[in-house]
């Protein structure tokens, strides 16, 4: 049976407080369920607090943010590095050649060299960077920038991902580009994916189920199951009347939303 590997249940979440008077209500009520093996994505207006869920999820709040309630529980299972978090910004260190970025988090975990160097290779292959591993960040492009930055956090193999606007800095072409890798990373993995983006064409094409959320205060508006086959095709998906369908359904109420 599966399970729920992130769930949250009536969620509310405000940055400040009110006797300092900059209390800005983020999240209010909000209902969330992921279950093993979903890649959902999380589409809402900019500033609604899709990055804060994931924040929260991966247990990055303190009291001194400011206050929640309501109840937040991850599954952790018996392992150290059980979240890989990708954020909107690629954090690559820049003295670090792309090899050794990806190797980073392998080295924290305390694997011998000639195993990290293994696994790292095998990543920057199958993203097709081979051949730039002794690159420094700056002489890669975004997307490649943006590669190295996922698959930094796929090459520790943790049991949940949470990915924050990935590809939203990129080109257009790049970011199909994109699209198909995660899409085929996740077909061959099947991991637990939290997908924040703001396009919704985006969210439908790759993911198991569309969760919106309104303005801010956000809360959950809607949630849709994307029952289309694995492993999809980007370019030729966006062209069937299934996907057709799904976008302009999703696309009135998304409207709505921003209204
Ligand atoms: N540390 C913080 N302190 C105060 N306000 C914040 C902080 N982080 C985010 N906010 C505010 O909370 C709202 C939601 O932020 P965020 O979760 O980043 O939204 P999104 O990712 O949907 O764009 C925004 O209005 C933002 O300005
Ligand atoms: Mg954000």
């Amino acid at each position: 049976m599966k399970q729920s590997k992130i769930r949250l249940d009536n969620v509310s979440a405000s940055y400040g407080s009110a006797d300092q008077q900059n209390l800005v209500q983020v999240l209010h009520n909000v209902n969330l369920d992921v279950q093993e093996g979903e890649f959902v994505s999380i589409v809402g207006p900019s500033g609604c607090g899709k990055s804060t869920i994931l924040n929260l999820a991966a247990g990055l709040w303190s009291s001194a943010d400011g206050a929640i309630s309501g109840s937040i529980k991850v599954d952790h299972a018996d392992r150290k590095q059980t979240i890989g978090y990708v954020l909107q910004k690629d954090a690559l260190f820049p003295w670090r050649t792309l090899i050794k970025n990806v190797e980073y988090p392998l080295e924290i975990t305390g694997l011998p060299r000639k195993q990290r160097e293994e696994i790292a290779r095998e990543w920057i292959d199958r993203v097709g960077l081979a051949g730039f591993e002794d690159r420094y960040p700056y002489q890669l492009s975004g997307g490649m920038r943006q590669r190295a930055n996922i698959i930094r956090v796929l090459a520790y193999d943790p049991e949940i991902v949470l990915m924050d606007e990935p590809l939203g800095a990129l080109d257009a072409h790049t970011r199909m580009v994109l699209q198909q890798q995660i899409s085929d990373l996740w077909s061959a993995s099947r991991k637990t994916v939290v997908f924040v983006t703001h396009d919704l064409e985006e969210a439908i094409l790759l993911s198991t189920r569309v969760v919106l959320m309104t303005k801010r205060p956000a809360t959950v508006s809607a949630s849709r199951t994307i029952d289309l086959p694995y492993p999809r095709t980007v370019m030729n998906l966006k062209l069937t009347p299934e996907f057709r369908n799904l976008y302009e359904n999703l696309w009135h109420e998304f409207c709505d939303l921003l209204r």
